[in-house]
């Protein structure tokens, strides 16, 4: 596992790059990427089913930045969409559209016309509704729409109730037992053609056997419409699979493919895999400055960040635990320290009682591993500005999204 982001005697460093010098020249708070990082988390996802016939179509849910996708596209990866805008992304991103397959609960008609218009890979219809839109929509349009059903198998991941998918509590795909009448009922829809079978049980998944439960049933449904003789090209696992924030040993993409490759061979159709943070996570920092130390009597000594919730909204949202480095580490005692931003919310924080070395007013602090959902989840809030994106490759590093300014912003107003 190759971790980009290493302290050295000359303060932290991104693939031996200064994280102080990209800070210094680009501001903060400023995303850092590392295309090192994400090309090797990439062939390690793909090695790992080397001995299936594979397509890994990375979810740009984790990180849509035009740069990264198209970093992605030139390793060799297809996309995974979850909206209109991924699938325009991924298209200027270079990908064909048959190499996009569009995923998401609520896609509009708007948005399905655009996809059919496009004749992506495979929509992924998430209730019998839907699909029976999908296909009065192509044939209104004179096309066939390639199209698969997700189930929900009501396994679960394990994982926080927020990012768990996979329930039949959530909004997430059709019943698994509804999912064979739902192919057979529309055989005979002439503008409709079924490719494949898609299930997606949650997000940060720690351990391989909710995943085999889910490529389990996947295959018993493909070899079922198999027998009601619906010729499939794909079955699609969905992503998943979580990273180590905390530094804890973890599930590695050669363990998954090990726990759901018996599973698929059971029938041999290509297996399409949807990874998002186990390909982007590690290889991302959001660098920030403090703006300002407080220290009350028996009360907590409080760093505020230049970055808050509008720029990483995870411990926020899921109380999620990132690793937070100071770039030049001062020397002295540890002690307790919260960690927080400048938003007027008090769950703007994004550490407590965190063992730092002593810092003060205008240190660098780095949060690590904050490559996927981190820049994709930042908002406007307080009319913050979106902050800028580097990506550190070859031993140099570029901007590769400017810092939003008022101007950007405010050119949609009256
Ligand atoms: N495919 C589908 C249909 C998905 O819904 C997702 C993620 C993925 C693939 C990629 O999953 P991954 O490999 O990245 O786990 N914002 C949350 C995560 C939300 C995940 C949503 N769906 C977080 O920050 O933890």
């Amino acid at each position: 596992m190759y971790l980009p982001f290493q302290p050295t005697v000359h303060g932290l460093a991104c693939d031996g790059v200064s994280v102080r010098a990209i800070a210094d020249a680009a501001g903060t708070p400023v995303y850092i990427y590392s295309a090192r990082g994400i090309a090797e988390s990439y062939r390690a996802t793909d090695e790992a089913f080397a001995t299936y016939p594979h397509a890994i179509h990375y979810a740009l849910k984790a990180n849509s930045t035009l740069a990264i996708a198209r970093l992605l596209k030139s390793l060799g990866s297809r996309a995974d969409a979850n909206s209109g805008g991924e699938v325009a992304v991924a298209l200027r991103a270079g990908f064909a559209s048959r190499e996009i397959v569009f995923t998401g609960v609520g896609k509009t008609r708007h948005e399905l016309e655009y996809a059919i218009a496009q004749d992506v890979g495979t929509i992924y219809a998430e209730s019998p509704g839907e699909l029976d839109r999908i296909a009065a929509i192509a044939a209104a349009l004179g096309r066939v729409a390639r199209v698969a059903v997700r189930v929900n198998p009501d396994i679960d991941a394990n994982t926080h109730k927020n990012i768990s998918t996979g329930l039949k509590t959530n909004k997430f795909g059709v019943p698994l037992d509804d999912a064979r009448t739902i192919y057979r009922d529309r055989r005979g829809c002439t503008s409709l053609q079924f490719v494949g079978v898609h299930v997606h049980i949650g997000s940060q998944i720690t351990t391989a056997e909710p995943l085999r439960r889910a490529a389990a049933v996947l295959t018993d449904l493909a070899l079922a419409l198999r027998d009601d003789g619906v010729e499939l090209e794909h079955m699609d696992l969905g992503g998943g699979l979580g990273i180590a924030y905390e530094g804890r040993p973890m599930i590695t993409a050669a363990e998954y493919a090990h726990a759901v490759l018996p599973e698929l061979r059971r029938i041999g159709l290509p297996v399409v895999l949807e990874p998002g943070r186990a390909i982007v996570g590690h290889a991302g920092a959001l660098v920030s400055r403090i703006v300002d130390i407080k220290r009350y009597a028996d009360g907590p000594q409080f760093a505020v960040l230049d970055a808050g919730m509008t720029e990483l909204m995870r411990p926020a949202l899921y109380g999620s635990f990132h690793r937070i480095l100071p770039v030049m580490p001062r020397e002295g005692l540890e002690s307790p320290w919260d960690l927080v931003g400048p938003i007027c919310e008090s769950s703007d924080v994004f550490a407590r009682d965190r063992a730092m070395p002593p810092l003060q007013v205008d240190d660098l602090v780095a949060v690590l591993d904050t490559g996927a959902y981190g820049a994709v989840m930042a908002s406007n809030y307080n009319r913050r500005m979106l902050a800028a994106e580097v990506m550190v490759a070859d031993g140099g590093w570029s901007i590769i999204r400017r810092r939003q300014t008022i101007d950007d912003v405010l050119v949609l107003e009256t």
